[in-house]
């Protein structure tokens, strides 16, 4: 049997990696139409950050893991067809700002249809409204010269950061299908591929619908999880209640469970603003405005979140950071990740400089290039393929990057911690301490430092939905 992955990002890379590794009798081609991005594949340098990917990708590329630019030729061998292209909010007409736009998805569809000589199973992995696969199909069956094509949706659940994890050991693997005997026999194929390594129990299949729309419900429960806790931390600072505790309290319900309740500055990454505004989009085409409002509101809330951080920020250090020296410690969305697409601390790098801070960041996965491209990117350019994104955004000069912490923080007036790095629980706050303007001040924006240990340094300490010091008490949260 031969795959083919169009696509070869955060979800295609790993997820055929993970395949070839487990089904040795598969070749496995995963092409882009990215150049750089394949030959980073090709290289010893991967294009995106992930542990235990190198050493998956070392064990099967060349034997039967391929990368390459060439699609056609690809496509046309394979005999299952998996679609992991981009799927970015749309930002002009119809839909502008909400929908998902299926430019790259259709084209891949046509291009598959174009090429193909013999019958194919496609399938969608990249997330999509609801009813794309009928209109994927339509597309494959008025195009296809007699070839028959099945399509299945196979939505994604990894996780970035514990991507490989998450690929050895789904939770589920989902396979949605056409109810007929043509659909359920494209359903045991796919099947048959995941029950290389995936227990049967975990392979649920289901009709393509429901397949389409769990994947957007997913994301939507587990921001809406964040965004419920992070409502919750604006409560416990003006309450004096401690977010942490409240969270251990109710995690331990095992009607609600421990996962998914760390307050934070916001949630980020590629999918789950984007997979929202999707959902409220489909709800209000649908008729459904109420529900629409509701799922809105969880992108409401992160978005304050991150504003009310920035002003916590401006308000502690006298109402005003103009040409203070900020440091940032971790800019990617969350830890073990370089990937930086609506991370939160885009937003509150820009809070920070329109009140004209000097920022000096740290990020042990991401470079300079990569923060002065989403300093300056309009909002959704990100999600695009590279050779599509704007070449040389000009560059913010109150910004510059640092490959280490104490550089840094030298000479700051505060730090914010926007990523969960391990590496920053580590470090030496007594001589970053020392080497700071006074009074000095953290805020901890992930919560994964100590508090009383900052403070007996010496720190003025702010941390998400925990107690505020006296000094904090008295500033405006929200302007
Ligand atoms: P990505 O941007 O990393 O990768 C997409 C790739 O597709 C790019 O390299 C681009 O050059 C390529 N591409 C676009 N059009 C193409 C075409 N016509 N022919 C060949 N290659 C083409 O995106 P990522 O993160 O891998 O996401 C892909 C899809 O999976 C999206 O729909 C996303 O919502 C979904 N998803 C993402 C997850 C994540 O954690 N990143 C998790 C689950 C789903």
């Amino acid at each position: 049997m031969k795959i083919c992955c169009i696509g070869a990002g955060y979800v295609g890379g790993p997820t055929m990696a993970v395949i070839a590794l487990k089904c040795p009798d598969i070749e496995v081609a995963v092409v882009d139409i990215s150049v750089p991005r394949i030959a980073a594949w090709n290289s010893d340098q991967l294009p995106i950050y992930e542990p235990g990917l190198d050493d998956v990708v070392k064990q099967c590329r060349g034997k039967n893991l391929f990368f390459s630019t060439e699609v056609e030729k690809h496509v046309r061998e394979a005999d299952i067809v998996f679609v992991s292209v981009n799927t970015p909010t749309k930002t002009r007409g119809l839909g502008a700002g909400k929908a998902a736009d299926l430019t790259y998805w259709e084209s891949a569809a046509r291009m598959i249809a174009d090429v193909s000589k013999s019958d194919k199973i496609v399938v969608e992995k990249s997330t999509v409204p609801v009813k794309t696969a009928e209109a994927i199909e339509k597309i494959l069956t008025h195009n296809s010269k007699g070839i028959k094509f099945q399509i299945l949706s196979n939505p994604e659940f990894l996780a970035e950061g514990t991507a490989i994890q998450d690929l050895f050991n789904p939770d589920r693997v989902l396979i949605g299908g056409r109810e007929t005997p043509e659909g359920n026999k494209a359903v045991q194929a796919l099947k048959g591929v995941y029950a290389h390594w995936v227990p049967e129990e975990r392979i649920l299949t289901t009709n393509l619908w429901s397949a389409e729309l769990s994947k957007l419900a997913a994301n939507a429960f587990l921001a809406q999880r964040i965004s419920s806790v992070n409502a919750m931390s604006a409560l416990c600072e003006a309450t004096g209640a401690d977010v942490t505790q409240v969270s251990y309290a109710i995690g331990m319900d095992t009607r609600i469970g421990p996962k998914f309740l760390n307050a934070s500055v916001g949630f980020g990454g590629s999918c789950f603003q984007k997979d929202i505004l999707n959902l409220v989009y489909i709800c209000e085409c649908n008729g459904l405005p109420e529900v629409a409002e509701y799922w809105k509101q969880v992108i409401k809330i992160n978005d304050y979140q991150k504003n009310r951080f920035v002003n916590r920020v401006v308000s502690s250090m006298f109402n005003t950071v103009s040409n203070k020296k900020i440091a940032i410690l971790g800019f990617a969305f969350k830890k073990d990740t370089g990937d930086t697409r609506e991370t939160p601390a885009i937003d509150v790098c820009k809070g920070l400089l329109g009140d004209k801070a000097r920022l000096s960041i740290y990020d042990p996965q991401v470079t300079e290039d990569q923060v002065q491209r989403d300093l300056s990117m309009k909002k959704f350019d990100w999600d695009h393929p590279l050779h599509l994104q704007p070449m040389s955004p000009t560059t913010v000069k109150q910004v510059s990057c640092v490959w280490d912490a104490y550089e840094a923080t030298k000479d700051a007036h505060g730090i914010c911690i926007l990523t969960e790095w391990d590496e920053f629980k580590e470090l030496d706050f007594k001589r970053i301490y020392d080497n700071m303007q006074k009074p000095a001040f953290v805020f901890d924006g992930r919560n994964i430092l100590n508090s009383d240990q900052l403070r007996e340094i010496g720190f003025i300490v702010y941390s998400i939905g925990k107690p505020l010091d006296a000094w904090l008490k008295d500033m405006p949260a929200v302007a």
